[in-house]
């Protein structure tokens, strides 16, 4: 089964943990703590839009962009709610351009780590590295493997793995251990990955 068709299945049977009703944490702390400005942003693979809502409060320009259309309905339906001006479109990251690049920041949360082999997850980082201006940062969350865990959780990547990926695309700024943004006592553990894209990407 593809990526997408996995998330699709999942949206529909409401097997979503990830979605937690609220922006992420880490997103919240590395865009304080970084003093990462408001500019246009893409969230990639956003799901049902709290961490793109959140950044559109922050006076960010938001787009985002996810494969399943039961998340982009409700992220469409959150952000009329909340009364920020937000878009978000239905399309495939890794087989479009997104017409409104260039970002100054783009932000993934499980949407990189889904992907299995090397070669998917440089094709995405150089695929982010295009859709991004001069210095433009991206924000990855990311499985952490250093977990050993024997019940179901996000796909895990190692450090190693995560810069293998990225290289030659990106330079990482900060690569920090920590665990997802949850509404559960134990919140599987997670990397936060702060990466300015190289003058030549
Ligand atoms: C683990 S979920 C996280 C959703 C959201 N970022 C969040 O934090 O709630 C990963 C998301 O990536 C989306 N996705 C996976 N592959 C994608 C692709 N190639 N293009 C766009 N979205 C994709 C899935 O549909 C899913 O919504």
């Amino acid at each position: 089964m593809s990526t997408e068709e996995h998330y699709k299945k999942r949206y529909k049977a409401g097997d979503t943990p990830w979605d937690i009703g609220k922006p992420d944490f880490n997103l919240i702390q590395t865009v304080t703590t970084m003093a990462i400005m408001p500019c246009k942003a893409l969230d990639i693979g956003c799901g049902t839009g709290d961490n793109s809502i959140w950044l559109s409060q922050k006076s960010f320009a938001v787009i985002g962009i996810d494969t399943s259309e039961t998340a982009i309905h409700k992220a469409i339906e959150e952000a009329s709610k909340t009364n920020v001006k937000c878009t978000f479109i239905m399309i495939d990251f890794l087989t479009n351009k997104i017409e409104e690049a260039p970002f100054g920041f783009a932000f993934d949360r499980g949407c990189f780590h889904s992907l299995n082999s090397v070669e998917e997850r440089k094709c995405f980082a150089e695929n982010v590295a295009a859709h991004l201006e001069k210095d433009g940062l991206w924000l990855s969350i990311v499985g952490n493997a250093d977990e050993q865990r024997n019940y179901p959780g996000p796909p895990q990547r190692t450090a190693k793995d995560i810069v293998n990926s990225v290289e030659p695309y990106f330079e990482v700024l900060s690569l920090v251990s920590s665990h997802f943004g949850s509404n559960r006592p134990n919140p599987p553990r997670a990397w936060v990955c702060l990466m300015r894209k190289r003058h030549f990407a």
